[in-house]
């Protein structure tokens, strides 16, 4: 029987954090990984507080503040760690996990919002740590990736593309990560990057349309995130696939999810 594999979240206090450790209770998951850290910022009300108290889990483990005490007293039973915190915290995750020698190397990136310059780090770090990059977990967000990209290759040079991203209140950062992705993607294949205007709305979870403006006629592709736990199991199916990896590298969900397979 293969050994469970020992997890760690960061921002696990956060809305995505609690997604992710409630959606270990998912049957997909069910009795796969063994959460050992449960890390919450510096600054942090959860502090010290029991991790059954925010989540349907039945723990003895608490919240704490001190990432680099846990990778100092338990780095070497780690296994993944998937960081649900903000950018800024994540880099710092990255660096932190570089230095401790003895520490897992695979890491999932759940945060978005990262500059071109924190990108280029952690792009340079996945020379020697496993690292997915997933601005967007959702099984369905990436397959429409996959969609537009096929229907970019198949369009009329003029066509006007736009993209339409709307988000909840709460959301930091503008336009979304997989907005941002997918336009990237359609300036690659197209040349031409496409207008992003972006929403943001009560407590809307995440939408995106794509737009093509052929002539006389419109084609569009939208996807609704109608429940936050879709990031969640997207999050672990990451971390279950890079558990599998034996090289450093800079992956993405097209990885997890083998969408450029023949
Ligand atoms: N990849 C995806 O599919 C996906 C889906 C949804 C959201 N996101 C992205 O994921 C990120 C988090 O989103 P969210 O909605 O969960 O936001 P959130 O509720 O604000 O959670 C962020 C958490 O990060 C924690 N944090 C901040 N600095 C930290 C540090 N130095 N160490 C440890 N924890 C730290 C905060 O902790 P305290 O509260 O304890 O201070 C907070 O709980 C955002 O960038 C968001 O855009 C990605």
């Amino acid at each position: 029987m293969h050994h469970k594999i020992n997890l760690c979240v960061i921002g696990a206090a956060g809305r995505l954090g609690l997604c992710v450790l409630n959606a270990l209770l998912h049957s997909e998951f069910l009795g796969k990984f063994n959460l050992v850290g449960a890390i919450v910022s510096k600054q942090s009300a959860h502090q010290n507080q029991s991790v059954a108290s925010l989540s349907d889990l039945q723990t003895k483990l608490r919240f704490t503040n001190d990432l680099s005490q846990l990778l100092a007293s338990s780095g070497d039973i780690i296994d993944i760690i998937i960081d649900c915190s903000l950018p800024e915290s994540s880099l710092q995750t990255v660096k932190l996990i570089q230095q401790t020698k003895l520490v897992s190397k695979k890491l999932v990136l759940c945060a978005t919002g990262f500059s071109s310059e924190q990108q280029e780090a952690i792009r340079q770090a996945a020379n020697f740590l496993s690292i997915v990059f997933v601005p967007n977990a959702s099984i369905g967000m990436n397959l429409t990736h996959a969609l537009a990209k096929y229907a970019a290759k198949k369009i009329p040079e003029l066509t006007d593309i736009q993209i339409l991203e709307t988000h909840h209140v709460h959301k930091k950062d503008a336009p979304s990560g997989a907005a941002k992705q997918l336009a990237n993607s359609i300036e690659q294949i197209t040349g031409q990057f496409p207008t992003i205007r972006s929403t943001r709305v009560g407590e809307t979870i995440g939408e995106h349309t794509l737009l093509f403006n052929l002539n006389g006629e419109q084609i569009q592709l939208t996807h609704k995130a109608l429940d936050r736990s879709i990031f969640a199991l997207g999050a672990l199916r990451a971390a279950t696939w890079v558990n599998q990896v034996t090289q450093p590298g800079f992956y993405t969900m097209e990885d997890v999810l083998f969408l450029n397979a023949k």
